[in-house]
């Protein structure tokens, strides 16, 4: 009988749990045992494995967060750190680990498959970072929080006819941004993929005052600028006094939405599928709406890139 593990590492994202369940669940139908790692690669170094059953991820599809936890480890990243890991797997009798995580944690994944131990890596991250694939477990879910919060901020922007920056996560990429700043309506989008002259947001600004706008959302990605310097950018240039609200991370919380408990559960039946057949080193991913396999290390090559036409639409929209 086949043994495998599930650990979840770098920052959590809604979904993850779906994705754990789908993992265990699989396993058990495929006749496989499985045990979760808790705690990332710090825990796998540390031999915090647990066996687990189908009814260990019960009452969990729905819930936001790892019930595995989640850490950034350090010593992961040393050769000495890794290979405690493997020794930690081997002496739980484990063929294969599926790691589910962010880019950080792919690299993790491949350094594992480098010493000869067989990995599976599933994107889970909100930031959408990973260009391979067209959504990563937990994206839509903080796209769809923070729409909430622009709904409740358009609200108290139109009573009192003030501009508002609403910071939201996304160090490298502006993806939350870009389709929270289009769903959600804002008049400028700042991500870090197409720096924005402040003298650009300015203009849009004014305009809007002229054509009588009540309330006008400013979209800004954490990466391209902080909500505050802009803030103070904007009086200091323009006499507008903007209203900022820096979302944080209310955006890695919540319960999962439909569209990343499928995705997460799909991935996950995938991954257990993949080394139960023999693929190592590779991860899944989604491309119009199917989902297929990359080796991890042609997944962390390619670039993000941006969505030009969704971004285009921002443009004619605002108007
Ligand atoms: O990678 C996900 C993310 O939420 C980023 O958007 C954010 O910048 C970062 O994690 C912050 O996370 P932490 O404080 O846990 O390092």
């Amino acid at each position: 009988m086949k043994r495998l593990a599930v650990l979840t590492s770098g920052g959590d994202a809604p979904g993850m749990n779906a994705a754990i369940r789908a993992i265990v669940r699989a396993s058990v139908y495929y006749n496989a045992e499985i045990y979760g790692v808790y705690r990332g690669y710090k825990g796998l170094m540390e031999g915090e494995l647990v066996h687990m059953d189908a009814a260990s991820v019960g009452d969990i599809v729905h819930k936001g967060g790892t019930i595995l936890k989640s850490a950034r480890s350090k010593a992961f990243k040393t050769e000495e750190g890794r290979s405690k890991a493997v020794e930690q797997l081997n002496a739980f009798g484990i063929d294969g680990l599926v790691v589910i995580g962010g880019d950080g944690s792919f690299m993790g994944a491949e350094k594992l498959n480098e010493l000869g131990f067989p990995t599976i890596a599933l994107p889970g991250t909100i930031d959408n970072d990973l260009n391979y694939t067209d959504y990563s477990i937990g994206f839509d879910t903080a796209v769809n929080t923070v729409l909430e919060a622009v709904t409740k901020i358009r609200d108290t922007s139109t009573s009192h006819e003030k501009a508002t920056i609403i910071e939201v996560m996304g160090r490298n990429c502006g993806d939350i941004a870009l389709h929270a700043g289009v769903s959600g309506g804002a008049e400028s989008i700042i991500i870090p993929e197409e720096p924005v002259d402040t003298a650009e947001v300015i203009a849009k600004l004014r305009k809007g005052q002229k054509q009588g706008k009540e309330h006008q959302i400013i979209m800004l990605a954490e990466g391209a600028n902080q909500a505050q310097l802009l803030q103070n950018e904007l009086l200091e240039r323009a006499e507008v006094n903007a209203r900022v609200s820096v979302l944080g991370f209310i955006q890695r919380g919540g319960d999962p939405t439909g569209r990343d408990r499928i995705l997460a559960s799909k991935m996950g039946v995938r991954a257990v599928e993949m080394l139960l057949n023999g693929v190592s080193n590779h991860a899944v991913g989604i491309r119009h709406d199917k989902l297929y396999e990359i080796p991890i290390a042609d997944a962390l090559k390619e670039e993000k890139q941006l969505d030009e036409e969704m971004y285009k639409l921002t443009q004619i929209l605002s108007i």
